[in-house]
């Protein structure tokens, strides 16, 4: 049987981790950020890791995390990174798989309109070139949906209105 934590997946720059921390006070449940956790493992940002050791062994701690939560873990949001559906086997062994959805141009807007952009772009080694992301985006949508339990869409819609839909799937 499932455990009972709910994980956030979807593309870089969706609102996972915002979202995340308004889902820990309406379901009262803790939240953990896969990302976060792979910082504390290395003792280094995401951005270093990629840059001096390269993607694969980034995604060899991300399914270290995708284990040991699925083990360890219960009642907690997750949060995770945008390549974690296409790396980590573990993923539907953690807890509810909920994708949030919305178009790239939807992404992409939202971090354009957040006042540090800028900081967000730049921490996220995938995000450098708009066009690659756009391809990286459209590669991943498939194993995106075909990995979720739940869809959601956040395109445009307030953080209040789709705290709604969870409280309505979740509480
Ligand atoms: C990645 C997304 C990032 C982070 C890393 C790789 C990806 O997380 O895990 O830079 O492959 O999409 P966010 O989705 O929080 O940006």
């Amino acid at each position: 049987m499932k455990n009972n934590n709910i994980i956030l997946v979807g593309f870089m720059g969706v609102g996972k981790g915002t979202l995340a921390r308004e889902l820990t006070k309406a379901l009262d449940m803790m939240v953990i950020d896969t990302d976060d956790l792979i910082e504390s493992m290395e003792n280094r940002k995401v951005k270093e890791i990629f840059a001096t050791e390269g993607e694969d062994y980034f995604r060899g701690l991300e399914n270290r995390v995708g284990t040991w939560v699925s083990k360890n873990v219960t009642n907690t949001i997750v949060s995770t990174g945008g390549g974690f559906p296409m790396f980590v086997k573990d993923l539907e062994k953690m807890g509810t798989v909920v994708l949030l959805d919305s178009s790239f141009n939807g992404i992409y807007q939202r971090i354009l309109n957040s006042p540090n952009a800028e900081k967000k772009l730049k921490k996220r080694p995938l995000f450098k070139d708009t066009e690659k992301a756009k391809e990286l985006y459209e590669k991943r949508l498939k194993t995106y949906r075909k990995r979720a339990d739940l869809i959601i869409s956040v395109e445009n819609r307030d953080l209040k209105d789709v705290v709604k839909d969870f409280k309505k799937e979740f509480k």
